[in-house]
């Protein structure tokens, strides 16, 4: 049996096996073909965490997995410790997997739990999403090439696979999209036996972790592929072949999940090309999918992306609620809108969907961007699981049921067809991430979805134990540094929730109007005399009365509304006083001197890392920190210089501004 691994890759945060810690373990099978296979992975992991365990058949092993009565779900239940005895439960034979990557961290990590423990998932889909081409690149990518694909071919370096499913599988994913939702050509044909015969493969991988696989596809490819002249939701020959095509891929990899459709959304063709609603498109391949109980995962990310800078009625804010709320209760069993956290583009800050509570007849999944397109590219730190907790505990509001993270299960008519999605920040780099504190946002990421409650800093204590070993002080520092990392990006980038602000295309560093004569909607609006949208009812885009009326009134009155996001929702006068006691003037002079001086204080602490992490880790963080801080200055002086010029306003504290 094959236990090593022939890749060369960080073993991220399972790196610490225990030697000796059991010397025998059995399991009492599940009857069916999936359990054999999970046992089979079962047996290699244990000899990868636990090496020196040999399976026994008897019931007298240290190390003992049996079935549960309870429904655990995927969960486990892992009980009596006694006499170097465990036992872990499940329901499920993935439970035992999860159960064993708990074990190993409660055992590696020096984790606190009280016995029995008991964890079974909050969310049902706790999927990833691949941003990856076949050519290799990667959309939004910042930590090399794709792992699945290399110059329009199947990498197959099943070997590194097997190294990522088991770090998704550790962390409680499962479910993975393998490729980019804006599909290309060449992508679009991956629904076709030539690319089946290698995602089957990939398919497989997964599947002994417990992961499902999505594909996404072109919506226009009955034309594009079927060579049909149409590719309109309502023609019968349109579905029929979907159908078709559905057969054949299901043929191929039974356990395949479903598909994600990225729709008239940024030039993807969708249903709007021929005068239907996204509920004629996505309920034309959800029947089409329907025999064999696969999912269309339906992306709400639909807006105008050609509007006029001039034409201040149009809001993109408001473009995923006046669309996908008054389809609420029209689409099929087995479609899943998916919305992303905010209303306009995974900013550093912005309010929460108003989409959250306003569907309770739609299946819905979030969805967060791990991969660190505005927040910095993985060259800046940003463990941005402070934010995703702000989202997820979010309170709408409404009467009943009102945090996004109940809303999700309990507003979708299919809890199994509810969940967490996010854009995934992995690639061929070595440490998997670019950048190795960016570790920290893909493991959170899959902890926080598995148990809503977790805090973030419990998330980064978890990490930083499994990922190094330090000293207390160390390990204290460390957290310290994640948990303001999110705030430090915000203090040093865009004010007040006011976004974009970064340099088109990249996005990646400063350039204040970069977007601001441009037709992607995204202005800020900065005068003389002020700077913020104004997304009023009262006297602006209407954006705030798309939320209950108990946030409407707050987000609505600036005297209310909370301070960062007050240039989101309004457009403000640069003495205007926030509740904070600062002007908005000064606000933005000290939040972008104080986040340099921060990154300033990071990167003397990683520079004290050195020998105490290994040698590539401390030169990575250290190259990444050294970057960040040119990157801090930069924005700093741009922003401060920009609004010292437009406002006239000096700084109280006279420090330098490039006048
Ligand atoms: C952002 C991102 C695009 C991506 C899009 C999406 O706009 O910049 O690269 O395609 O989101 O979510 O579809």
């Amino acid at each position: 049996m094959e236990v090593g691994f022939t890749t060369k890759r960080d073993l991220c945060w399972l790196k610490k096996p225990m030697q000796n810690k059991f010397s025998t373990f059995s399991v009492e099978d599940f009857k069916d073909t999936d359990a054999k296979i999970i046992h089979e992975t079962l047996c290699m992991e244990i000899s990868r965490l636990f090496p020196n365990a040999k399976e026994i058949f008897e019931a007298k092993a240290e190390l003992i997995f049996a079935k549960s009565e309870d429904d655990l779900k995927e969960g486990f239940c892992i009980s009596c410790f006694e006499n170097h005895n465990v036992r872990i439960l499940a329901s499920e034979e993935i439970g035992y997997l999860h159960g064993l990557f708990a074990l190993y961290e409660i055992l590696a990590g020096e984790r606190k739990v009280t016995i029995p423990y008991t964890s079974v998932p909050d969310q049902s889909i706790r999927m990833l999403n691949h941003w990856d081409n076949f050519d290799g690149s990667i959309e939004r990518g910042y930590a090399g090439d794709s792992i699945f694909y290399d110059r329009n071919e199947f990498r197959g370096d099943y070997d590194l696979l097997t190294q990522y499913a088991r770090l998704l599988c550790s962390v409680g994913i499962n479910a993975v999209s393998i490729n980019n939702v804006n599909v290309h050509h060449r992508e679009a044909f991956f629904i076709e036996k030539p690319a089946l015969m290698h995602i089957k493969k990939i398919a497989a991988i997964f599947s002994a972790y417990g992961i499902r696989l999505f594909l996404a596809i072109n919506f226009a490819a009955p034309i594009i592929v079927g060579k049909l002249d149409s590719a309109d939701p309502c023609d019968p020959q349109v579905k029929n072949w979907w159908t078709k095509v559905l057969d054949g891929i299901y043929e191929e990899i039974p356990q395949f999940g479903g598909l994600l459709v990225k729709a008239d959304s940024e030039g993807e063709p969708g249903p709007f090309t021929y005068g239907r609603t996204h509920a004629d498109g996505a309920n034309m391949l959800a029947s089409a999918i329907a025999s064999h109980k696969g999912v269309i995962i339906w992306r709400c990310f639909v807006y105008n992306c050609r509007q006029s800078w001039k034409d201040r009625s149009l809001d993109r804010a408001n473009a995923a609620y006046d669309l996908f709320s008054t389809l609420d209760g029209t689409f099929a069993e087995n479609v899943i809108l998916q919305i992303k956290n905010g209303p306009i583009d995974f900013q550093i800050r912005e309010p929460v969907s108003p989409l959250f509570g306003a569907l309770h007849k739609t299946n819905q999944i979030l969805e967060f961007e791990i991969t660190q397109e505005y927040t910095g590219h993985q060259i800046d730190q940003c463990y941005l699981l402070p934010m995703w907790k702000e989202v997820m505990d979010f309170d709408t509001r409404y009467e009943g049921i009102s945090l996004v993270k109940d809303i999700l299960r309990e507003y979708s008519p299919s809890r199994k067809n509810s969940g967490i999605a996010a854009v995934v920040n992995v690639g061929m780099d070595e440490n998997w991430t670019g950048n190795k504190l960016a570790q920290a946002n893909l493991f959170g990421y899959g902890l926080l979805c598995w148990d809503n409650a977790l805090s973030s800093e419990e998330i980064a204590e978890r990490w930083v134990r499994l990922s190094f070993s330090l000293e207390e002080e160390d390990e204290k520092k460390m957290v310290d540094m994640l948990m303001t990392s999110r705030e430090t990006y915000e203090n040093y980038s865009c004010p007040l929730g006011v976004g974009f602000m970064c340099k088109p295309g990249i996005h990646y560093g400063v350039d204040v109007d970069g977007y601001e004569y441009d037709r992607w909607g995204t202005y800020h609006y900065a005068d003389r005399n002020g700077v913020g949208r104004e997304r009023s009812l009262a006297t602006g885009t209407g954006y705030t009365r798309r939320y209950s009326d108990s946030r409407f009134r707050e987000y609505e009155d600036v005297n209310t509304c909370p301070d960062e996001l007050l240039l989101f929702m309004h457009h403000v006068s640069y003495d205007h006083v926030l509740h904070s006691g600062k002007t908005v003037i000064q606000h933005i002079y000290d939040t972008h001197f104080k986040g340099v001086e921060t990154v300033e204080q990071y990167l003397a602490f990683i520079r004290t890392l050195e020998g105490k992490i290994e040698k590539a880790e401390f030169e990575n963080i250290l190259e990444r920190a050294e970057r960040q801080l040119a990157a801090a200055v930069e924005w700093r002086d741009t922003i401060n210089t920009y609004f010292y010029r437009k406002s006239g306003i000096e700084d109280e504290q006279h420090r330098t501004v490039y006048a």
